[in-house]
């Protein structure tokens, strides 16, 4: 009895002392104290984006050096690995969204945050234009600063390779609003085919999915879509749920490549399981209002009738990137983005610009992990920048002031000091970026998902519900903050509990 007295206080102890910890962490997030004001002494930092390469330089960066402005069209990060969720309302789209605000908010000096779209760089007068591209616009709108550091993280943008139809007819699952749209237009297919007198090819027209792009984006939203089906269209709509089909069309011979061969074929056959249709080999080349064009793996041509398009065929530069890339012709030549040195200074400038994540071309994959590790390390950079600017600052002062010393002592201990402080400088050295591959998840629906990772010399490959739910804890303990932790964990329970939502709004 006494033993179980004893666990009882203990639970109850740890219970009091988590909700302390836990009301405290909250408290103190939402009121953050007084910071550093604008130093003009100090280098300005000028960061391009809000996504994973900006947003994990800025949590990590010691802003007491520096003067930061962030600027970005979208005033908040979004954590894409767990878009496709959003896109079938697993999650609600603010469990995956940090406003930039809350992470500037609590950095030692006040970080300007601006919500705009950068527009134009100058790299020899180092200033940056940008303009407030959004529906409501004050008198100023437009302006340029000047920086002393620009690091350019604004990410990539949809490839669509000029195919006819698709930029204007599928959806897409890069942004917040294409998770958005594609949930609407899911729901509003299934609406049109229940309408009465509906025509029986015409339901199985408007019931057809087509997902293009075999990468893990395609591979995640199939899945996605399969289980709004399993889970919750077969109970409220019984008799449509059954003729819902979801076809995946991949150009390459095989979906996922950058997944081991055992995965690539665990992934086909749960999709067979699932009948989630797989064609490989097969080209989209017309996306039309009502039908899809493929070239098939004999090179005919086929127009398939369908009510969606998800278009997940892959990333290419943004066109500030592409201008940025036209200021250093002979050097800033490989099409699929800025090319950087070891230290991620952009090559052929003068080393005050930087670049990282999915704009940039280097030998990692445009990936969040890449893009996070980059921004963690130019942090980095900037605090051994900013030590060796303080010990110069330093120098230059010991060395100025050396002649008015005059006392043999004194002059021996300067003359010591500057030699200590040389060195020191000396010591100060900004090692190369080196990427630590943590390993490749991916969810492919019914509660199942794949794993690629790094161990040993090798690699485990792992599949299944366990590997689903690890992803889902490696993903929850991933999000930047314990409020993103919070709202993602309570979706996935609502959504076990209550199921998804069908309405369109
Ligand atoms: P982004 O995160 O895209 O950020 C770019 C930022 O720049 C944005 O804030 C944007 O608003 C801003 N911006 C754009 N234009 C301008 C401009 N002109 N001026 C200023 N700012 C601008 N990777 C993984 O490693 N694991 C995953 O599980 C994973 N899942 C994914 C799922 C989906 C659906 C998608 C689409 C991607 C996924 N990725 C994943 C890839 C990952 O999201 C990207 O590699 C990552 O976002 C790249 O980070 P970034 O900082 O370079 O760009
Ligand atoms: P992707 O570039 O990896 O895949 C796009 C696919 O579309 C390619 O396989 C391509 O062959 C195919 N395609 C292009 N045009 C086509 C056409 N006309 N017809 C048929 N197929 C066509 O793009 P994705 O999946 O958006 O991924 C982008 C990046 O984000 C990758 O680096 C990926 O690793 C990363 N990512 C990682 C995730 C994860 O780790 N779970 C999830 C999502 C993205």
């Amino acid at each position: 009895r006494t033993f179980f007295r004893v666990l009882g206080g203990a639970t109850l102890v740890s219970i009091a002392g988590g909700i302390g910890i836990f009301v405290y962490v909250t408290q103190k997030d939402r009121h953050p104290g007084s910071q550093l004001p604008y130093d003009p002494e100090k280098k300005t930092i000028v960061i391009l984006g809000s996504g994973w390469g900006a947003t994990s330089l800025l949590k990590t960066l010691d802003t007491s050096e520096y003067n930061v402005v962030m600027i970005s069209p979208k005033n908040y990060f979004l954590f894409t690995p767990l878009l496709p969720s959003v896109a079938v309302g697993t999650l609600s789209p603010k469990a995956i969204l940090q406003p930039t605000r809350y992470l500037a908010r609590h950095k030692a000096r006040a970080v300007t945050v601006i919500e705009a779209e950068a527009k134009e760089i100058d790299p020899f007068n180092k200033t940056v234009t940008f303009e407030d591209d959004t529906e409501i616009k004050g008198e100023v709108s437009h302006t340029t600063i000047s920086y002393d550091y620009l690091v350019h993280a604004v990410g990539a943008e949809v490839q669509t390779f000029g195919i006819p139809g698709v930029q204007e007819k599928a959806c897409f699952m890069k942004e917040l609003s294409d998770a958005e749209i594609m949930q609407r237009r899911f729901k509003d297919c299934i609406e049109s085919a229940a309408f009465p007198g509906q025509d029986s090819t015409e339901i199985d027209r408007l019931l057809h999915i087509v997902i293009v792009g075999g990468g893990p984006t395609g591979i995640e939203v199939s899945g996605e879509i399969h289980d709004f089906l399993e889970d919750d269209l077969k109970a409220w709509y019984p008799e449509l749920a059954g003729r819902i089909r979801i076809s995946l069309v991949e150009a390459l011979p095989s979906v996922l490549p950058m997944f081991s061969k055992q995965l690539i074929e665990y992934t086909e056959s749960t999709f067979k399981e699932s009948k989630i249709e797989i064609l490989t080999k097969t080209m989209v080349k017309e996306v039309k209002d009502k039908s899809v064009v493929l070239q098939m793996p004999d090179k005919s041509i086929q127009e398939v009738p369908c009510g969606m398009v998800v278009w997940a065929g892959g990333n290419k530069g943004r066109k500030i990137t592409q201008d940025l890339m036209a200021q250093y012709p002979n050097v800033q030549t490989n099409r699929r983005g800025l090319t950087v040195d070891d230290q991620l200074r952009l090559a052929g400038a003068d080393g005050s610009i930087f670049a990282i994540g999915d704009c940039t071309s280097t030998s990692y994959a445009p990936t969040a992990q890449v893009a996070s590790q980059q921004g963690a390390y130019l942090a980095r950079v900037f605090a051994q920048m900013a030590k060796k600017n303080t010990l110069q600052a330093k120098l230059n002062q010991l060395e100025q002031s050396e002649g008015a010393v005059t006392d043999t002592v004194d002059k021996a201990n300067r003359k010591s000091e500057i030699e200590t402080t040389r060195k020191l400088i000396a010591n100060v050295k900004v090692r190369p970026f080196h990427y630590s591959h943590q390993g490749s998840l991916a969810y492919i629906g019914s509660d199942k998902a794949i794993a690629d990772l790094p161990f040993a010399n090798g690699n485990i490959a792992s599949a299944g519900v366990a590997t689903f739910l690890f992803w889902r804890s490696a993903y929850l303990s991933t999000l930047f903050s314990l409020r993103n932790r919070t709202l993602v964990a309570n979706d996935w329970i609502i959504t076990k509990i209550f199921g998804r939502d069908l309405s369109r709004d």
